[in-house]
């Protein structure tokens, strides 16, 4: 079966000034079509700077990258990105946010609306299609922004720390929410964590990255049945596992 990604040996470099900065280098995995796979690493390990190679918005500096076995172009393939700061726009409504990806793509007026009602619908946000964004709670925006990505019908899912800002009750809704919505639809998602215990949650492979210049330092499958139980021993060793990688990485300044 084809990939949804593929990163063979990617380095990213940023010249600022008159120095370089190596943020990514010789990192190589892949992800499966429909499969959910997450991210963990340090921060400022380049977790950002590699969704946005793999989104296409930016080249590597070299190294070969392919969504659905081509060079990722954001004109050509559907991308339901949900970037790690808040993206939605505060002078349109939860609806209008929704068409906003919708609008990109030439769809109907009328067929836009429907289409963005029943994403709402599919994150619990009925009745709210009118409020702004400044009328809503945090957890409620994740989740706008979430049906925002998929109402384009997306070929790939690429969230960056999507449920970061949240509060751990409205986190662990949203990660059954984003579960459920997952099996339902069959996509490919790409998360990216600092949370541990999230991606053990949520992922059927860990990809543990190192601290900058970044390459995977462990690729760790999560052979456990959804829903999975956080406090069952099983669960609490892969969590163990994936800390200890991880905190390896950590540099202590
Ligand atoms: N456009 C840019 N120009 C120069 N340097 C950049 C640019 N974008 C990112 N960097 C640098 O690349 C490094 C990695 O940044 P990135 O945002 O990818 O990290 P991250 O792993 O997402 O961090 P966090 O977990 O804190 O979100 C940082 O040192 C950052 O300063
Ligand atoms: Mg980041």
């Amino acid at each position: 079966m084809e990939k949804a990604i593929l990163l063979e040996s990617v380095s990213k470099k940023y010249d600022v000034g008159s120095s370089s900065l190596e943020v990514i280098k010789d990192l190589t995995f892949d992800v499966n079509e429909n499969e959910f796979v997450c991210i963990v690493g340090p921060s400022g390990c380049g977790k950002t700077t590699l969704l946005r190679i793999i989104s296409g918005l930016e080249p590597p500096s070299s190294g070969r990258v392919l969504v659905f076995g081509r060079p990722p172009d954001p004109k050509r393939q559907r991308f339901g990105v949900i970037f790690q700061e808040d993206s939605l726009l505060p002078w349109r409504t939860v609806l209008g946010n929704v068409e906003f990806g919708l609008e990109i793509q030439d769809q109907k007026e009328a067929e836009r609306e429907k289409i963005a009602k029943t994403f709402l619908e599919l994150v619990g946000l009925q009745g709210f299609e009118n409020y702004y964004p400044h009328q809503i709670s945090g957890g409620m925006k994740k989740r706008v922004a979430i049906a925002r990505a998929l109402a384009i019908d997306p070929d790939l899912i690429l969230m960056d720390e999507p449920f970061a800002d949240l509060d751990a009750q409205t986190r662990s809704f949203m990660q059954r929410e984003l579960l459920n919505i997952w099996s339902k639809l069959n996509k490919t998602v790409l998360f990216i964590t600092h949370n541990v215990e999230e991606a053990v949650f949520l992922a059927q492979r860990v990809v543990v990255l190192t601290k900058r210049p970044s390459k995977v330092k462990q690729i760790i499958n999560i052979d456990l049945p959804y829903p999975r139980a956080r406090l069952s021993p099983p669960f609490i060793s892969y969590r163990e596992r994936i800390l200890t990688a991880f905190h390896e990485e950590l540099e202590v300044t």
